[in-house]
């Protein structure tokens, strides 16, 4: 939004009655059709705008788009999303990340935050195909953490915390985590999470934290070849969510853990994980490229490795794959 719209907002917020495009074009110092056509854009931003030729304009519904503006109203962050670009339509925040990253020096970008409205190329874990349809969150956190490479699949726990938090926090739905990634209400997936990494030897150059939210979206217009069932938060809520809000609430979340994981608190953030856990204590089928076993999920390691305990009585130590839990 550019500055001009958004003072333009600003005042028929203020106001909370019609403004006439005379009083505007005063304040700002600008042409009356300047004014025109910045509440013409807000209009196509998703603001209900009511111009009447009589009283003028008048604020009527805010967008429910979200808009970095939006999103602004609620961040109580210190870096994380301070800089936000935001997409109407794109195929992959991840990629968009990645073009960035390769031109411009990624410790610029640490924290900025990219989100799309859709996403027509979506990726999942494994290289699945992520299906992003409007009224979902799909975002994508660039950092450049100061841990060391072993210890980053605390980033992704922080990302995990910080959604089951934030839903539990502002919905009261009880959302847990799934082994490794995924957030759940009841038995089905409401939001996925990819940590993707560019490094040499043991430097990090920067990281991408995926987040693939399932806010405002009816699960028949998610993936029908899913086989994992899916929910979204406005299903279980009982009507839509501010998405702007909640994301704000998110991005703060993830902030405060990410914080500690820097400041080196990881067995915090591994009791954290494991209070919120769906997967430990339970039965679960584990299956990598290279195995599929049974087993009882008993711990998860300081570096965030599943220990499962095989039905002969073997220890194994899960890095990455599926996690399902078996009845
Ligand atoms: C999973 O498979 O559970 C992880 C899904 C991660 C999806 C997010 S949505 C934003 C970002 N852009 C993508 O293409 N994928 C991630």
């Amino acid at each position: 939004m550019n500055k001009t719209a958004e003072k333009i907002l600003k005042i028929l917020e203020e106001k909370k009655s019609p403004v006439s495009g005379e009083e505007i074009s005063n304040i700002l110092g600008i042409t009356r059709s300047a004014v025109w056509k910045q509440i013409n854009e807000l209009k196509n931003m998703g603001y209900e705008i009511n111009s009447s030729r009589t009283e003028g304009y008048e604020l009527i519904e805010k967008t429910t788009k979200l808009l970095p503006y939006e999103i602004n109203r609620y961040l109580k962050t210190d870096f994380i999303g301070r800089d936000i670009r935001y997409f109407e339509s794109t195929p992959s925040t991840t990629w968009v990340a990645k073009d960035l990253c390769s031109n411009e020096d990624p410790k610029n970008l640490n924290g900025t935050v990219l989100v799309a409205e859709e996403q027509t190329g979506g990726v999942g874990r494994l290289g699945r195909a992520w299906f992003s349809p409007k009224g979902g969150i799909w975002t994508t956190i660039i950092i450049k953490p100061n841990v060391p490479i072993d210890r980053l699949f605390f980033v992704t726990m922080a990302g995990s915390i910080a959604v089951a938090r934030a839903i539990r926090r502002m919905f009261d739905i009880g959302a847990l985590i799934k082994w490794p990634n995924d957030i759940y209400i009841g038995d089905s997936k409401v939001s996925g999470i990819l940590l993707e990494l560019s490094a040499e030897a043991d430097q990090i150059h920067y990281c991408l934290l995926g987040i693939g939210i399932d806010a405002n979206v009816k699960p028949e217009d998610l993936q029908g070849g899913m086989k994992t069932p899916v929910t979204s938060i406005s299903v279980e809520n009982g009507e839509d969510i501010n998405r702007a809000e909640f994301f704000a609430t998110v991005l703060r979340e993830f902030e405060r853990r990410y914080e500690m994981i820097e400041e080196g608190e990881f067995e915090s953030i591994v009791h954290e994980w494991k209070s919120l856990s769906l997967t430990l204590e339970k039965r679960v089928r584990i299956t990598t490229p290279r195995k599929s076993f049974e087993g009882e999920a008993i711990d998860l390691d300081e570096y965030g490795a599943l220990i499962v305990k095989k039905d002969n009585g073997m220890i194994e130590r899960v890095i990455s794959g599926d996690c399902t839990p078996v009845q």
